[in-house]
C-alpha cells in the first residue's frame, strides 16, 4: 500500500533515539524528507540524517528541549526556515522519565517530568501549527502506563494521561485541515525501555500476549501509518501498541 508520504515534509521529535529515530528512517523510506530534532544526542541525530539521506530525501538536525517553551519556539523557527515555512508532519515523540516511588517523589521532579511530556507537548503543538498545510497531520506519543498507572510512574503516567486528552481536544480544534492522533506504546527495546526493565520487580513481559518486549520499529509503523494521507478517516485517537497488555 502507497501511504501518500513521497515529498512530504516531517518533523520527528525524539529522533536521536530509539522510537524517534525508527520514526525518522521510515518515514524517509515512504518519501518523506525529515526534520531530526533532538535534544542532547546531536551525533545519533546526525547517524539518523544521514539515514535519511542515504534514502535519497532531505534531512536537518535541530536541537530543542521541549520542557523550554521559548527554545521550542526558536527549534520550530528555524525548522520554518529550513523547509521553507512548511511542514506536512508532526511527530511529537520525544519524552523523559525518572522511575520514583510515590513515596520520595518530590515536587521539582514531578515539575520537571510534567512540563517535559505534557507541557513539552502543547507548546509543539502551538509552535508548529502554524507550519503545518491543510491536510497534514500530528502523531502525539503516550504510554501504556497512561493508562494502567504503574509502580514508581506517578508523574509520567499522569503526564502522558494528560497527552492522550491533549490530543483529542486538539483534534477537534484543528479538524478538518489538520489530523490528530496519538500512539500509545507498550515497552519497546530503547533506552528508555531498558531503564523501565531494569527499575522494576515486575515481570512486565509476563503481561504482555507476545511474550517480548516490542522492537522501536513496531512502534514506528504505526506512528507512520497515522502520520500519513492512508489514515485521512483518523481523527483524535488513541492505537495501543503493547503487545496486548490492556487484555491480560
Ligand atoms: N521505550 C518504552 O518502553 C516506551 C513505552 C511507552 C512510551 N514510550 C514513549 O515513547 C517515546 C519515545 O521513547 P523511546 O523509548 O524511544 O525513548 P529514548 O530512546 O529514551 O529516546 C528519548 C528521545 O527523547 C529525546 N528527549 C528527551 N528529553 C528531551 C527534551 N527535554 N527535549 C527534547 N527531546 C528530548 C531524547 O533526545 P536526546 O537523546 O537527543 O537527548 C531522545 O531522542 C517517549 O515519548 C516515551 O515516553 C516509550
Amino acid at each position: 500500500m502507497d501511504l501518500g508520504l513521497h515529498g512530504r515534509i516531517a518533523l520527528v521529535t525524539g529522533a536521536s533515539g530509539g522510537i524517534g529515530a525508527a520514526t525518522a528512517r521510515l518515514l524517509a523510506a515512504e518519501g518523506a524528507d525529515v526534520v531530526v530534532a533532538y535534544h542532547r544526542g546531536a551525533d545519533a541525530a546526525e547517524v539518523v540524517a544521514a539515514d535519511v539521506r542515504a534514502a535519497g530525501r532531505r534531512a536537518w538536525c535541530v536541537a530543542l528541549d521541549m520542557s523550554d517553551a521559548a527554545d521550542v519556539q526558536r527549534a520550530v523557527t528555524d525548522v520554518g526556515t529550513l523547509t521553507g515555512g512548511a511542514l506536512d508532519v508532526a511527530v511529537l515523540n520525544a519524552g523523559f522519565n525518572i522511575l520514583t516511588p510515590l513515596a520520595t517523589l518530590e515536587p521539582d521532579e514531578w515539575d520537571a517530568i510534567v512540563r517535559t511530556n505534557l507541557s513539552g507537548t502543547f507548546y509543539l503543538l502551538r509552535a508548529v501549527r502554524p507550519l503545518l498545510r491543510a491536510g497534514s497531520a500530528i502523531v502525539t506519543v503516550a504510554s501504556v502506563a497512561a493508562e494502567t498507572g504503574a509502580p514508581h510512574h506517578a508523574h509520567y503516567a499522569a503526564a502522558k494521561a494528560g497527552v492522550i486528552n491533549l490530543t483529542k481536544s486538539a483534534a477537534r480544534d484543528l479538524a478538518p485541515a489538520i489530523r490528530v492522533n496519538c500512539v500509545s506504546p507498550g515497552l519497546t527495546r530503547t533506552t528508555m525501555g531498558e531503564m523501565t526493565v531494569a527499575g522494576t520487580t515486575d515481570n512486565l513481559v509476563g503481561k504482555l500476549l507476545t511474550g517480548r518486549i516490542a522492537e522501536p520499529e513496531e512502534i514506528a509503523r504505526v506512528i507512520v501509518f497515522l502520520a500519513s494521507p492512508a489514515a485521512s478517516f483518523v481523527y483524535g485517537a488513541t492505537f495501543d501498541v503493547n503487545g496486548g497488555r490492556d487484555l491480560r
